[in-house]
Order: structure tokens, then sequence, then C-alpha cells
């Protein structure tokens, strides 16, 4: 785990937009999965204006961890997030975007996102790996749309899983822990001081760490990257 702390959100969308850009370079094909929520707005915002001309982005296959069982013009929706920040503003062939179509059928749709992945990306074990997953977390500690009270579905036999928010009952589609842990590298970006709490408790392992799903983010590479601004790190 190493823990990436940067002055504000400006400089955790800078600093990630770079290391993005570093990790698909030279790279004849990418599978990433995209975390959705808001603080990715300003990252993907970065990551166009530097990077659009720069980043071979036929070269990256684009999914999504989770998204929320919505139209893809609502504003709920992870995928139009992705499309009105990032999409909308470079040139990446159409078929290289893999939306969740949960708006219908979230049970059908898992079992047909699962499918797509196993057949699109290498598997290890039988679980599809990611090249790269982009993980938020939320200030309850959920990562993807793996919930503290539904923590059961991060060992789910399903590579994609139906959650439901714990607020608003909202459905969501979300890939699990098992698919999260075989990816190659994963990456978090946590902004805010409402994270706080929760990163001291998840990043330090103090008492009850365990209960929350972001603390159950760990790639058998290793490879796990926190991009956190000071707000979000003021009490590590
Ligand atoms: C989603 C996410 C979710 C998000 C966190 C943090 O669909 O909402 O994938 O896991 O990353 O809730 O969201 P913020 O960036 O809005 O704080």
């Amino acid at each position: 785990m190493e823990l990436k702390i940067y002055k504000d959100k400006n400089e955790v969308a800078t600093a990630f937009s770079s290391y993005f850009a570093d990790f698909v370079k030279d790279k004849d094909q990418v599978h990433v999965a995209l975390s959705g929520g808001s603080t990715p707005k300003i990252v993907f915002d970065v990551l166009a204006s530097k990077y659009g001309d720069e980043v071979d982005w036929s070269s990256i296959h684009f999914y999504w961890g989770d998204e929320r069982c919505v139209p893809p013009d609502d504003s709920e929706s992870n995928y139009k997030m992705t499309v009105d920040h990032l999409f909308s503003k470079i040139q990446i062939p159409k078929e290289n975007i893999h939306r969740i179509l949960g708006e219908s059928d979230p049970n059908g749709e898992a079992m047909r996102y699962a499918n797509l992945l196993e057949i699109n990306l290498d598997r290890v074990e039988g679980v599809p790996q990611f090249d790269l997953v982009i993980l938020g977390m939320g200030d309850d500690g959920h990562t993807a749309s793996i919930f503290p009270h539904q923590i059961e579905l991060w060992e789910a036999e399903d590579h994609c899983v139906v959650a439901t928010h714990p607020e608003s009952g909202q459905k969501r589609v979300s890939i699990n822990g098992k698919v999260i842990n075989t990816t190659k590298e994963v990456a978090f970006l946590v902004t805010g001081h409402g994270k706080a709490e929760k990163i001291e408790v998840i990043t330090q392992k103090k008492e009850g760490f365990e209960k929350y799903p972001a603390s159950l983010v760990n790639p058998a590479s290793g490879n796990l990257l926190w991009f956190l601004d000071k707000d979000a790190a003021s009490l590590i």
C-alpha cells in the first residue's frame, strides 16, 4: 500500500493524470475500470485537458467498477459523469466503452456484465483481471458499490453483484472483491475532510477496520496506491 498525499483536489487530479498517462503508455491494450461519484470529475477534466492529445485512447477499454441502476442520461449515472468530464473531450472509439446497462434489469445486467468481463479480460484462477481499477471511498468506508451493510457481497461467487444504497435504496451493479483483488494495479482517489476518519481507520488498520469494504482492497499483485489530498489524510 502506497499513500500519495497532495495539497488539494487539484494536485490529486494532476498527479493521478500523470500516473494514468504513464500507466497506459506503450501498452497495446489496457482494460481499466472507472469509479463513479463526484471525485473523478476534476480528475477526468484534468486528464482530458492535459493528456487528451498525448494518450492513445484507442488502446484503452473502459469499464466501470460500479454503476447506479438509472438511465445513461440520468444525473446519477456514472456513465454520464464520465461522458461529461472525459469521453466528450477525447477521441475514443465507442466500442472501447463498456457501459453497465443496469437501468432496466439489474440482476440480468450483473450476469451479462460478469460474462462480458470473462470474455474480454484475461482470467486468473477463473477471475477476470483488469489492468487497472480506479476506486473511490464513501464516508462510510464503502468502495465500488459494496457497502458495510452488505459486506458479504465482497466475497460473492458472482463477479458482478446487485447492491442497494443504504440510505436511498438505489440499486447498483458492482464488481465484487475477488475481481478488485485480482487486478494488476488498484488506485484509490479519495479527497475531502469527510473521508479522514475512515482513511485513518482503514490505512492504519485501527480497531474495527475490517468492517469497511475499502479495507478489504488488497490486490494479490501488491500494487495498491492511495491518491489522497491533505484533508482526507488529515488524521494520518
Ligand atoms: C459511486 C462510486 C462510489 C464512490 C464513493 C465516493 O458510484 O458512487 O463508485 O464508490 O467512489 O461513494 O464518492 P465521491 O467521490 O462522490 O465522494
